[in-house]
């Protein structure tokens, strides 16, 4: 495969971002990182493993989606598809999502190299391509949640596309960390900003002036209010621990803080009926 274009220099700030300019941003983000992205985090992924986040906990050890054998699987924002390739390898039937043309292009190489294949579509999380009820289970790890401005879309989505008693489980940024500047030194653990400031945080290139990179920010209390707003119920919420002796830093993830704050929050929640 070719190379991607790399990172242009950029000014990070808080300012409100809609649907469509984080979703134009994050693709072409997406598809200038993934290069770097796969490069620096696949080993740590694995090209069949299913990590949560940075901590490096695994599904296995979680067991957040339960027994998976048999069952049609969506994964929103798969990336390299390693977590879908790691369900398959598990019997069940997995299929990835994500924005980025350049991501897939790696889950495609990461297929042809493991000869486990991972069916997947480029779309959008907020619009899913799919027929009501294909779905035992959709999941996401670290993948669309927090790039998208529209959730209530999001989480309707994923409703519709669950079969009753369906199980949705995602990882994201620990919302506690929106206090801290993104920082894997001692700076990263002074509280500097509210933990209430859904500002999203937005990158500006500075040579076009154009937003280049989005997040959104929602509290606990956010995320499982979106859920329930859709008729799915938290049944469970995990912190993951950062263990003793793993010493890798990503991004604003690191042992210095990860022992005293939690850097990833995953919830498990089930459709109702
Ligand atoms: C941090 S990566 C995580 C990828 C993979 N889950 C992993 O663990 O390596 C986030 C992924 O979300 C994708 N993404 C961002 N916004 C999205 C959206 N609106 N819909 C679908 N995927 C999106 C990105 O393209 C990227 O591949």
């Amino acid at each position: 495969m070719e190379a991607a274009a790399a990172h242009p220099p950029v000014t990070a700030e808080r300012r409100p971002a809609g649907e469509e300019e984080s979703r134009r941003a994050n693709r072409r983000d997406w598809d200038r990182y993934a290069d770097e992205y796969q490069a620096t985090h696949g080993a740590f992924l694995g090209d069949v493993g299913f990590v949560w986040g940075p901590e490096g906990t695994t599904e296995q050890a979680v067991g957040a989606l339960g027994d998976v054998d048999g069952r049609d699987v969506l994964e929103l924002g798969s990336g390299a598809g390693q977590c879908s390739r790691w369900v398959r390898r598990q019997g069940g039937r997995a299929v990835g999502l994500d924005l980025s043309h350049r991501q897939l292009q790696h889950s495609r190489r990461i297929d042809d190299e493991t000869g486990l294949t991972v069916p997947s579509v480029q779309a959008t999380a907020t619009a899913l391509p799919f027929r009501s009820g294909s779905f035992d289970i959709v999941f996401s790890s670290f993948g669309a949640l927090q790039f998208v401005a529209d959730g209530d879309s999001l989480m309707r989505e994923v409703a519709r596309v669950l079969r009753p008693r369906g199980r949705f489980a995602f990882s994201v940024t620990h919302p506690t960390r929106w206090m801290f500047p993104d920082d894997p030194g001692p700076e990263g653990l002074v509280a500097s900003q509210s933990y209430w400031d859904r500002t999203p945080y937005v990158e500006v290139d500075d040579a076009t002036g154009e937003v280049s990179y989005v997040e959104h920010h929602r509290t606990i209390g956010d995320w499982v209010d979106l859920l329930a707003s859709v008729g799915l119920a938290l049944v469970r919420f995990v912190e993951p621990t950062w263990p003793e002796d793993h010493d890798r830093v990503w991004g604003g993830w690191s042992r210095t803080r990860g022992l005293v704050t939690p850097g990833t929050a995953l919830f498990v929640a089930d459709r109702l009926s």
